[in-house]
């Protein structure tokens, strides 16, 4: 008999960025506190005899084995040898692809976890964190807790306490950026200023989010905004209609405006001249607020 998982999984900004220094590997070293907020895709993980199947309601994105999905679930057959063990995934999707929300990895990790139960693997989080490196350096993150502070290639986390909740207004320019795009046109400063985590930290754990909002920093910023100057429109506008803190999400091209308060962040979203697409979420403080206890009661 067929067995279903349903699911969502959310979408994550980072509130701070320090890109350190490049490695040997190609990869940078880096700084960054990750949140996650309350934009979803919707999973569906249904068993089956054999095989991996992805069915997805967005035109344009992949369904084959390239989908970060097909990869978590091949990976996990792999690392567990249960290859007799199938699943057709169905993927609705809210969170724009190539908007720096971490909306592929977020569904990676999702499928990791979700399998985990659906095929009754038993691994503990720190082992699904691990596998999860395998195929992202965000993806840990969604495994791991709802903040995060990620160094190493973003893939090692120190889980951060909630913040009491606060709004997040995601503005999508309606165009994706290529994360690699923006790492090789990197110019990196010999000069650093100077680092930010420890305030932020501070910040967060008084829940202030007026003094967060005045600390908010992506190096990854300038490259962008000089190759898509709307980017820096977005901000001008957030920054007039009262937004606390703007900043670009990862390598982009989603920027997003903090807010300490529900209707500040309602009337802001409304105001916004621009077609933009945008939408007013909220910090999430626990995996209870989007994981069913089957998966979340899970190891
Ligand atoms: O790990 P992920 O697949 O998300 O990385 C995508 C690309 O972003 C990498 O191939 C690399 O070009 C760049 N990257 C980086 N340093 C990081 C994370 C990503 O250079 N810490």
């Amino acid at each position: 008999m067929s067995m279903k998982l349903k699911f969502r999984t959310p979408a994550k900004v980072n509130l701070t960025l320090n890109i350190l220094r490049k490695r040997e590997d190609g990869f940078h070293e880096l700084e960054t506190i990750l949140q996650m907020v309350s934009l979803y895709d919707e999973l569906e993980l249904e068993s089956l005899p054999l095989g991996i199947e992805l069915e997805c309601d967005t035109p344009g994105i992949p369904t084959d084995e390239t989908n970060l999905a097909c990869k978590a679930a091949l990976l996990l057959q792999e690392t567990c040898r249960v290859e007799d063990r199938g699943v057709r995934i169905r993927l609705k999707k809210n969170i724009p692809f190539g908007a720096g929300l971490g909306g592929g990895s977020g569904n990676a990790a999702g499928v990791l976890m979700g399998l985990n139960r659906l095929w009754n693997l038993n691994m503990s989080r720190e082992k699904l964190a691990i596998l999860a490196a395998e195929l992202g350096s965000d993806v840990p993150f969604f495994v791991t807790s709802p903040c995060a502070l990620g160094v190493g290639r973003g893939e090692q986390l120190e889980v951060l306490a909630p913040c009491s909740k606060f709004q997040v207004l995601l503005v999508f320019p309606g165009f994706p950026i290529a994360t690699p795009w923006v790492y090789q046109n990197l110019k990196l400063k010999l000069t650093k200023r100077e680092n930010n985590i420890s305030i932020l930290r501070k910040f967060l754990s008084l829940s202030d989010i007026a003094s967060l909002g005045s600390q908010l920093h992506n190096d990854l910023e300038p490259v962008v905004i000089q190759r898509f100057p709307e980017i820096q429109i977005i901000k001008d506008e957030l920054q007039a209609r009262g937004a606390l803190g703007v900043l670009l999400s990862g390598s982009g091209s989603t920027v997003f405006g903090i807010f300490n308060d529900p209707e500040k962040a309602r009337v802001a979203c409304a105001g916004l001249n621009g077609e933009w697409e945008r939408v007013v979420t909220e910090t999430i403080g626990s995996f209870s607020e989007f994981l069913p206890g089957e998966i979340l009661n899970y190891q």
